[in-house]
């Protein structure tokens, strides 16, 4: 597939107006997507578990206008008016109009909410700009006489790598590759792909539980991090690195290995960071607490031989990864003695998941 894929021909119905729901799941990377050139395209592929709790909902609701001069949409968090959220959904919608040519021709209402608290520090532009992408594929849908299920989720990522490039790996689960890989048939680019081959059965069902450490505004946005590879002296070196990882992940991915598993997961969270602390300006989003997690997550291993591991966003707060079969010790040991690290004694318990899903309005 190539972008040129993605423009459509001409639409053969009409729609004047109506309404559709996605829900949108988050996603958590294992290894990291840090540094892209132009439209979105990542320097390096990266890989992620969908995630299944933490979710954005969002109803489009669409009415034909007058003129096709503008885009012309209002947005709403949880029944509140937000023009602060208007100029990314403008820039978006700028860079999607290509491939979406109907988008000047309507009136948008976008409605949104989260399931995970607005202001928990978890970034909601991976499951924010996938709801909002697949709702536009509804709409495109709508108009057009036949659109496959391949093909509408394809661009459906394609859209949301637009908006945001981790949103890509948001609209299936559970494991998805985003970035070409010379090991990975049919990885691409432009748009995420289920990871195609054999998983063993230690991930079925893997946990994540998110603490949260810090629930601020995060000093240096993603955008900001991702321009500072331009130039950054370890950039080249990171890149190769992280198809090194991929390649080492599928042999874990079929074995099963644990072990490896985790040492390449925390390897990858350390890397993002290592990037952000050696940019110039360089940055630390990791907080005291943070260390502190993750110097008990290691402690634990020791005395118990758990495979749990860590890993981290662009931010203070940790994912704690661990095999379903641990999670009654895994949970106990978060409530005993990382509970007290997290920001008001915040976490939220989630899992690997199956992708975004269409709601009935
Ligand atoms: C650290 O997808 O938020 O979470 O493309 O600029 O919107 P933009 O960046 P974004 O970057 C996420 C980076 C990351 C790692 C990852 O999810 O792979």
């Amino acid at each position: 597939m190539t972008e040129q894929d993605f423009i459509p021909k001409t639409y053969s119905k009409t729609k004047d107006s109506g309404s559709v729901t996605w829900s949108s799941p988050s996603n958590i990377a294992l290894v990291k997507y840090w540094g892209k050139k132009e439209d979105q395209i990542p320097e390096n592929p990266s890989i992620s578990f969908t995630l299944d709790n933490c979710k954005t909902t969002t109803i489009l609701s669409f009415s034909k206008k007058e003129s096709n001069d503008a885009f012309s949409f209002d947005v709403f968090l949880d029944d509140d008016k937000k023009d602060d959220f208007k100029p990314k959904i403008e820039t978006f919608f700028k860079r999607i109009e290509r491939y979406l040519p109907f988008l000047k021709e309507y009136h948008f209402k976008i409605e949104t909410s989260n399931t995970f608290p607005h202001s928990s520090g978890i970034a909601s532009s991976a499951s924010g700009m996938s709801a909002l992408a697949l709702c536009l594929m509804s709409l495109e849908k709508e108009l057009s006489e036949n659109i496959s299920q391949d093909y509408f989720n394809q661009k459906a990522s394609f859209l949301a790598r637009l908006g945001s490039g981790s949103a890509c790996r948001s609209i299936e689960g559970n494991l998805i590759v985003w970035g070409t890989h010379q090991n990975i048939d049919g990885s691409s680019d432009l748009f995420g792909v289920k990871y195609p081959y054999e998983v063993h059965q230690n991930f079925k069902n893997y946990q994540d539980t998110i603490l949260l450490v810090d629930k601020g505004e995060k000093q240096v946005s993603s955008t900001v991090g991702h321009d500072l590879m331009h130039n950054h002296p370890f950039a080249t070196r990171r890149f190769a690195q992280a198809h090194e990882s991929m390649s080492k992940l599928i042999k874990i991915f079929k074995n099963g290995d644990l072990d490896a598993f985790l040492k390449i997961v925390e390897s990858e969270a350390l890397t993002l960071h290592a990037m952000m602390m050696t940019s110039m300006p360089y940055f630390i989003l990791m907080k005291p607490n943070t260390l502190e997690i993750i110097n008990k997550i290691w402690a634990f291993r020791i005395e118990t031989n758990s495979k749990v591991c860590f890993t981290l966003d662009a931010g203070a707060n940790v994912h704690i990864l661990y095999p379903e079969r641990e999670k009654d010790a895994v949970l106990k040991f978060i409530k005993t003695e990382l509970v007290a690290y997290c920001q008001n004694g915040h976490y939220i318990s989630d899992q690997i998941g199956f992708g975004a899903q269409q709601i009935d309005n």
